[in-house]
């Protein structure tokens, strides 16, 4: 009910007034965006490969309604991937694109302009040793972004997929995906989904991360576990044992289970967040921890 609510409130245009216009709410939002700006992403990349940790920078925009927003997403990662390169951080950096953000969501030529923008971010990425993984988002658009994967894929085999466990197709999805090559994220799924598409019960929807998993792990891809669930955690390490695959966590969450891992010398990669439309991404991380939004209204509360 409180998940269903926060995620309601994560699409509401007067929630997000309500929230952005909340100066306390940035040192709570601090703890799981990277910063507002460019120096900001590279900051954070640098502390976490000192640290052993692997990254995937996600540039926070989505739910595109305007051309000229999508090209500034594009420009946005373009930017990231150069400041990277200059740094010396690019190789083996992954960035997380939601397609929504690149232009998926307009009208006619959606489909297009997205596969195209993601198309000069893929060149990008390339162009400095960096890979690319398409985020996934609400079930109407799985089939566009999927779709999307496999034009891209021709000319750039390394782009990655995500896929939702939460939903009753992924099973199928995962055994498409678990080809030769193909980077596949499995999660959970962190967008309010009706009981048609999507499990409705945690442990409907661990049941099908397990097997999901199983089937990822069983295949010739290169699976990326993305999970903060130790249970999930546990039970990677046994099937992955003896396979090439990775961890992956947010950033600000369970920072020390990510340097237990990263220390016993398992791949670890940490999905940073950075920009000024930090909404969507917030509000989907109070959902899905009745701590987190303790967190954050004890924190309200104590700095009024
Ligand atoms: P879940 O939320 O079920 O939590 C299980 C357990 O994990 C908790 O009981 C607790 O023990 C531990 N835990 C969770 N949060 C914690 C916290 N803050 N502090 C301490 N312990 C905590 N979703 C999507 O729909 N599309 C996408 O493209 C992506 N991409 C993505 C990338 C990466 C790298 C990650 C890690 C996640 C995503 N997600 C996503 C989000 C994902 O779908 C999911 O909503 C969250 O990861 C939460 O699910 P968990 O598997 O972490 O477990």
């Amino acid at each position: 009910m409180l998940r269903a609510s926060l995620l309601a409130a994560a699409r509401s245009p007067l929630a997000r007034k309500a929230v952005e216009g909340n100066p306390l709410t940035r040192s709570v939002v601090n703890r799981f965006v990277a910063g507002a700006r460019t120096p900001d992403a590279v900051e954070a990349t640098r502390a976490l490969i000192g640290s052993g940790r692997a990254v995937t920078i996600d540039y926070l925009g989505e739910d595109t309604t305007d051309i000229a927003d999508a090209t500034t997403t594009v420009d946005a990662y373009v930017t990231l991937l150069s400041a990277l390169a200059d740094q010396g951080l690019a190789s083996g950096a992954d960035v997380s694109v939601k397609l929504s953000a690149v232009g998926q969501a307009l009208p006619g030529d959606g489909h297009k302009i997205a596969l195209e923008n993601a198309r000069l971010i893929a060149e990008a990425a390339k162009g400095v040793g960096a890979t690319l993984t398409l985020d996934m988002e609400d079930h109407t658009t799985t089939d566009s972004t999927l779709d999307t994967l496999q034009e891209l894929r021709t000319d750039f085999p390394w782009v990655g997929a995500v896929i939702q466990a939460y939903l009753h197709r992924t099973l199928g999805d995962a055994r498409d995906l678990a080809v030769a090559g193909s980077r596949v994220r499995l999660c959970k799924g962190a967008y309010q989904e009706p009981a048609s598409v999507a499990y409705q019960t945690k442990s409907e929807v661990d049941r099908s991360y397990v097997q999901c998993l199983r089937v990822l792990m069983e295949g010739a891809g290169y699976p990326m576990v993305a999970s903060h669930d130790p249970r999930i955690v546990k039970i990677a390490g046994e099937l992955g044992t003896g396979r090439d695959f990775e961890y992956q966590m947010l950033y600000g969450i369970r920072p020390q289970e990510q340097l237990a891992i990263a220390g016993r010398g398992d791949t670890m990669r940490v999905y940073v967040p950075f920009g000024i439309q930090w909404y969507g991404y917030f509000m989907r991380r109070l959902a899905e921890r009745p701590a987190n939004l303790a967190f954050f209204l004890r924190a309200l509360v104590t700095r009024g």
